[in-house]
């Protein structure tokens, strides 16, 4: 059956919400800020890659503001929500998307690249998450910081170690915020896309080989689409989401909890013909 993907046709307001996303030079985050932007939204777009940014916010107007920051610095994160606040006065919505995922073998995994991954991914996360908690707070109308786990932190797949563990930490630490951050109205939640089809992905081929590989054995045998992630980012930024706190989102059509099954399903177990009434 010829599968129907409509998440273009389903429409946010987020009229006067400001937000903003970090990772936002290529990827998903470069769709989130499209989306924002054409919802209605004011958007700060964050990302250490200025080429990309400029890619990014070209044809968007005036509704979006690029910043060239690191996320792994205090310093960075702080750059990013003083520009929400300095351009449009308040943050409502932050999106934790940037990150890194550099893979190697346990065996040769160095120090400094599984630090590196950490200072992004889970130092990066946090000190968005403060900064953009504490301006939430400040403007006293709560909000909401969604974070970005991956399908990679439900299933052990070779190389991963550190990208894996450090987007699992994200979700313990999501559950942490949600709670210290709920009181203020602030709603925390995770993102965990599986494997998404971002163009362009300049990897190495042996990697490329191996994503084709999976992709056959993947529940609907096909990558999703950055819009398909896109759309479940929206629901938690909307007040559609208003009961959601401290949840990992899984947008990864089932990748996580199993395999593609092409064989029958048969019911031919001799020791169930008495449950079954078969044989
Ligand atoms: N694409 C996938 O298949 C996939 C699968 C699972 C999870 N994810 C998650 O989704 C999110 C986006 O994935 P993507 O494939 O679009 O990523 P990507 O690699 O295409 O883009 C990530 C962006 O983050 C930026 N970035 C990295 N470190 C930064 C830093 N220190 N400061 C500021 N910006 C920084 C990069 O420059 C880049 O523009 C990530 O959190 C990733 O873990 C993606």
């Amino acid at each position: 059956m010829k599968e129907q993907i409509n998440t273009g046709r389903v429409s946010f307001d987020f009229t006067g919400k400001i937000v903003i996303v970090t990772g936002a030079a290529r990827g998903i985050g470069r769709s989130m800020v499209k989306y924002f932007v054409e919802s209605g939204a004011l958007v700060v777009a964050a990302d250490r890659d200025a080429e990309g940014l400029t890619e990014t916010c070209t044809h968007l107007g005036d509704r979006v503001v690029a910043l060239v920051a690191d996320i792994s610095s205090a310093d960075g994160a702080k750059a990013i929500v003083d520009e929400a606040m300095n351009k449009f006065g308040r943050v409502d919505v932050c999106v934790n998307n940037a990150a890194v995922a550099p893979h190697t073998s346990l065996l040769k995994e160095r120090t400094e690249v599984w630090d590196r991954v950490y200072a992004v991914n889970c130092r990066g996360t946090f000190l968005m998450t403060q900064a953009a908690a504490q301006a939430m707070i400040e403007g006293g109308k709560g909000g909401r910081i969604i974070n970005f786990s991956s399908a990679a932190s439900k299933r052990g797949s070779p190389g991963g170690a550190a990208y894996a563990s450090s987007r699992a930490a994200v979700e313990a630490f999501t559950r942490v915020a949600a709670i210290e951050l709920g009181p203020h109205n602030i709603l925390v939640n995770t993102v965990s896309p599986g494997l998404i089809d971002t163009q362009p992905k300049p990897l190495p081929e042996v990697m490329a080989e191996g994503l084709r590989a999976r992709i056959p054995t993947l529940p609907l045998a096909r990558p999703g689409e950055p819009e398909e992630v896109v759309g479940v980012v929206l629901f938690l930024a909307s007040d559609a989401s208003s009961c959601v706190n401290g949840e990992d989102v899984r947008v990864d059509r089932g990748a996580s909890v199993g395999t593609r099954y092409t064989k029958q399903v048969v019911d031919d177990d001799p020791r169930y013909f008495w449950v079954t009434e078969q044989g």
